[in-house]
């Protein structure tokens, strides 16, 4: 190989494969790298065939290539499936940190582990939930963290939609890859719905669904995983105190004093099963007109008064924006479309304040110091 093929392939294996998060050269993808007179050409083997993100990881390629290459269009990629001996070391890769030991798919689940588990709750629907997680999940990517975010509002199951997840996770054997958009990996139990039928969860059911969709699928250990939660006290929230006891809880309301009490109501179950009530977040708190004026459309002091009662900092207002209810509906949050508007502010404060609370302190008794 000359000099300028290892500079090539180097280069190469550098590449992060979009879907996976992880370097081409980790995860063993890189099959062929050939320059010949003026034209590159890469071969890379993929997991599984479709590959759902192949022309962006081509176009990582070109991007990647192209100035040593002498352009971008000198740059072809050609794709081969792996076999399945190189299918198990990518595996391995996944379940090991970059550069450490193996950990398992989900190193998010240790003790230790940096990961933040944050579930969105909220006493009744309709105020506001799953817009606050997933804006909220894309400010935070945006602030360079790495995000996951589990619709597990099994009534409500608009995540994928608000996100603009527009294609199912992808099975690499028995691993489910969750796909990743606006900078947030994202999977819904609604995948596994049939659209058409009403689902009726018992408790037991929603138990072994959630646990299926922490440990089967594949996390890694992103810096957070938001949980957007089905409204109420109920059986998430108790699935959550047990499989995952460092989930931290913050609560969605609305201005309006009356929603408070209700509000309240999942607070209070959330410390029942001892999981920290880490902040109140206050949506739909005004709606800016055109002259400059806040009208308070839905009242005022719901959320500071929630926060206070529950002795809690109130983390965020939201106003009434209608470009996020227009990014819901078309699948680009407002986080993405507007950056620079009303709501993305007030969205990239939330997450700043959800970062400055910095993770929850738990007593473990399996800890000790030694
Ligand atoms: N701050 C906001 N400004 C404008 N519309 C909003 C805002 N928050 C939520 N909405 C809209 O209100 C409706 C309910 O919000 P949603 O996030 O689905 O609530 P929940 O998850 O609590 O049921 C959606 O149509 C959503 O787009
Ligand atoms: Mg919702």
């Amino acid at each position: 190989m000359s000099a300028d093929d290892a500079e090539l392939r180097a280069a190469l294996s550098a590449v992060v494969e979009p879907e996976l998060g992880r370097s081409l050269g980790e995860l063993g993808m890189v099959r062929a790298v050939r320059s010949r007179r003026r034209a590159v050409e890469v071969t890379l083997a993929l997991p599984t065939e479709p590959w759902p993100v192949a022309d962006e990881l081509a176009g990582r390629v070109r991007l990647a290539l192209g100035p040593g290459a002498g352009g971008e269009d000198a740059v072809s990629v050609q794709f081969s499936p792996m076999s399945d001996e190189e299918r198990a070391h990518l595996k391995a890769a996944l379940a090991s940190p970059p550069g450490g030991e193996p950990g398992g798919p989900n190193r998010f689940m240790a003790p230790g582990s940096r990961t933040r588990l944050v579930g969105i709750s909220s006493g009744k629907g309709g105020v506001g939930k799953s817009s606050v997680a997933v804006n909220l999940a894309v400010a935070l990517a945006a602030s360079g963290q790495e995000v996951g975010l589990l619709d597990a509002d099994v009534y409500g199951f608009s995540v994928p939609r608000m996100l603009g997840v527009d294609r199912r996770p992808t099975a690499i054997d028995d691993l489910l890859v969750p796909p990743v958009v606006h900078g947030v990996r994202c999977l819904s139990m609604g995948y596994f719905v049939p659209d058409d039928q009403p689902v009726i969860w018992r408790g037991p059911m929603l138990h072994k669904a959630l646990e299926q969709f922490l440990v089967d699928a594949y996390w890694g250990e992103p810096d957070f995983l938001l949980i957007d939660m089905p409204p109420g006290t109920g059986d998430v929230a108790l699935s959550l105190g047990q499989y995952l006891p460092r989930t931290e809880i913050v609560v969605v309301t609305t201005p309006q004093p009356a929603a408070q009490r209700v509000a309240q109501r999942s607070a209070f179950a959330a410390r029942h099963l001892k999981l920290p009530v880490r902040g109140v977040i206050e949506n739909l708190s005004w709606f800016t007109g055109s002259d400059g004026t806040r009208y308070e459309l839905f009242g005022a002091g719901g959320g500071q008064a929630l926060a206070e009662s529950l002795d809690v900092p109130l983390l965020a207002r939201i106003p009434l924006v209608p470009e996020v209810r227009e990014g819901a509906d078309v699948g680009v949050p407002v986080r993405v479309s507007d950056p620079h508007g009303e709501a993305a502010a007030a969205f990239d404060a939330l997450a700043e304040a959800v970062l400055a609370l910095g993770p929850a302190r738990i007593y473990r008794s399996e800890l000790k110091v030694r």
